[in-house]
């Protein structure tokens, strides 16, 4: 697998009203967290927002823009309840999206289920940070994460400047 060669900071938001209100326990959190520590990661943040698309949007800038982390990933809220936001909040934040990323998650994601095409995750770029959609149950946040985590080292350094050439 392709590790970073320094920790890359992260920060990993739980997006749920049950979550958030203590009605049930943060799994997809904890599930996020384990991947990201074993791919070489430091998690410097994570918190759980309700399904509200001005608190999920202040924290995505206050984690992009005041604490500069390198990567966010939220887990939670991509489908297509009423209260399903975090496409549309990420979406408000981001100077680009990253298409291929979120691409990648839903063509993996539909070999293990037809309802993988039912998550809108975006991928997209704030600043010098990635931000990352993932579904909000604990398998299948696993099942998408590891489907970006092969590439993101890479994706990271580009993002933080780095100027040598890709490898062939
Ligand atoms: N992707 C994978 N890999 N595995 C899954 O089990 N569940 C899907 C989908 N993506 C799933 C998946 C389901 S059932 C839904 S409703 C959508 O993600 C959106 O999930 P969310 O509303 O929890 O974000």
């Amino acid at each position: 697998m392709d590790r970073p060669q320094k920790a890359f900071s992260a920060g990993v938001l739980t997006v749920s009203d049950k979550g958030a209100a203590g009605q049930r326990e943060d799994e997809s959190g904890r599930v996020v967290e384990g991947l990201l520590k074993g791919a070489g990661f430091e998690i410097v943040k994570s918190a759980i927002v309700p399904d509200e698309q001005e608190q999920i949007e202040r924290i995505l800038v206050e984690w992009s823009d005041d604490e500069g982390l390198a990567l966010i990933v939220t887990t939670g809220g991509t489908g297509l309840t009423p209260r399903d936001v975090t496409p549309q909040a990420t979406k408000a934040v981001i100077d680009y999206e990253v298409p291929g990323m979120a691409e990648a998650m839903r063509s993996e994601s539909l070999k293990k289920t037809p309802h993988a095409m039912l998550s809108r995750a975006v991928v997209g770029v704030r600043g010098h940070t990635l931000i990352v959609n993932l579904p909000g149950s604990p398998r299948a946040a696993r099942e998408n994460l590891s489907v970006v985590i092969p590439a993101l080292s890479h994706g990271l350094s580009k993002l933080a400047g780095d100027p040598t050439e890709c490898a062939t």
